[in-house]
């Protein structure tokens, strides 16, 4: 590739053929235990204790009268952690398992607005959940692929950290597919992509990367579904590909470092380093982690990471992984990120329960690390992803996984209340400063959900 590319504006959708009284289904695992965890005030205790310096017995004494009376937070948190060093949730909570799911139908939106069964694990296998689904009409339109010159490749940009890779042959793989899901108003908002996508993959279990009904749907239509590799299924990381086992998919593991050949398309599984519990401390279970993949893809025409929401953690930085597959594959041309910061376990958004994890000596540590602005974000933001375009070689940046405004449309501040979305543009121009000032030329492109983008070749 020998320049910035070009961006080619979202391609309309067909409108849905029909409405429908039930347009979302949700199956998930029930967590008992740990919805029965009050983790923002346990965070608030534990905070006020460590703002106003107690000694580890008092701050014992006040964890113990915050959980004393209930007799199962108890049994799932252990207030004597100051003392002990050891974290508050005990293994119990950290790796509680399950045994029994949930599956949902509703009109829209929330799960809580429509139907709701109980599905003993033991059922999940034999399938029969699945004769509630026939009621399920998904109102949504369909979009075709982007026009394609033959012989060229193509990146689309979908919903949130969602976008689909076009071969130069007309292979497709998709990545982070959640249009199925309410979250984001996913399902409202973004068109269908038109079947015959050859592979999905995910990056990591939270529910705006990994989405049950979108992979089903998708394995319906022939789609080979790949998930990471998950050691041990734990409070911060569900084991996807148990779970899409259970309900009847076949999925494959994609293992760090591992190459998967889809036509002519190659997809390396890099290790997803970042948004952990803390950046700077290890869980006292080593096993307790946010399990995940990154993935670069080479096309004849490009290559292209997408980092998901990946940064640095005491286990790795995404900084050696991409070096790494710098040397084995040579330089990167589009760098695919997120420009969002996220300071664990203090600033967080929907990962509240992480902070139980740690040793209380690292929360203690890492609480007077965020009072002096000192706590480094778990993901890249805006100075890692400079660092990660230096390193990648890129020539392009793109930017990704901001939320969802609409199809083709900007991504702006929390347009639909409480979620992820930011002001991409300002986070872009930031980024572009920062370009500028380490002194590298990756040129960041502002694209749209459902905008593509695709190599400008020089005439030689
Ligand atoms: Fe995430």
């Amino acid at each position: 590739m020998k320049n910035q590319g070009a961006i080619h504006a979202a391609t309309s959708p067909a409108e849905p053929a029909e409405d429908s009284p039930v347009r979302n289904w949700w199956l998930r695992p029930t967590y008992d235990l740990r919805s029965k965890v009050p983790f923002r005030a346990i965070m608030r205790v534990t905070k006020r204790g460590f703002e106003n310096n107690l000694a580890d017995e008092d701050l014992t004494k006040a964890l113990r009268a915050a959980i004393e009376g209930n007799d199962l937070l108890t049994e799932l948190i252990d207030a004597s952690a100051p003392l002990s060093g050891g974290p508050l949730a005990r293994s119990v909570l950290t790796f509680e398992g399950w045994d029994e799911w949930r599956l949902s139908l509703s009109p829209q939106g929330e799960p809580a607005r429509g139907t709701t069964w109980r599905i003993p694990c033991g059922r999940l296998a034999d399938g029969s959940w699945r004769s509630v689904l026939g009621k399920v009409r998904a109102r949504q339109a369909t979009v075709a692929s982007p026009p394609r010159l033959p012989g060229a490749a193509v990146l689309t940009r979908r919903e949130h950290a969602s976008v689909e890779v076009c071969s130069a042959s007309g292979s497709r793989v998709i990545f982070d597919p959640i249009f199925r899901s309410h979250l984001l108003g996913c399902q409202d908002a973004m068109p269908v992509p038109e079947p015959g996508i050859a592979a999905a993959f995910v990056t990591h279990s939270h529910s705006d990367h990994f989405d049950l009904a979108t992979l089903d749907h998708l394995a319906s239509l022939g789609t080979a579904i790949y998930v990471p590799e998950v050691p041990r299924h734990s409070l911060l990381s569900e084991d996807m590909h148990r779970s899409l086992q259970l309900c009847g998919l076949a999925p494959w593991i994609c293992q760090w470092g591992s190459v998967a050949q889809i036509s002519d398309m190659t997809v390396e599984a890099i290790p997803f380093f970042g948004e952990q519990a803390s950046a700077l401390v290890r869980p006292s279970e080593a096993d307790a982690r946010n399990w995940g993949n990154c993935y670069r893809v080479d096309t004849a025409d490009f290559s292209a990471l997408l980092l998901s929401d990946t940064g640095a953690d005491p286990a790795g930085s995404m900084l050696d992984a991409i070096s790494t597959s710098v040397q084995r594959r040579g330089p990167v041309d589009v760098v695919v990120g997120s420009l969002r910061h996220l300071y664990m376990p203090f600033e967080v958004d929907g990962l509240h329960s992480y902070f139980v994890v740690l040793p209380m000596a690292g929360l203690r540590s890492d609480h007077d690390c965020w009072l002096r602005g000192r706590l480094p974000s778990s993901t890249l933001g805006i100075c890692g992803t400079a660092a990660v375009c230096a390193e990648a070689g890129a020539r392009v940046f793109l930017p990704y996984a901001h939320g969802l405004t609409g199809y083709g449309q900007p991504i702006a501040v929390n347009p639909l209340g409480p979620g992820p979305e930011i002001d991409e543009a300002a986070a872009s121009a930031a980024l572009s400063a920062e370009l500028r000032r380490i002194g590298c030329g990756t040129v960041v492109t502002n694209w749209n959900p459902g905008d593509s983008w695709t190599p400008v070749r020089e005439w030689v």
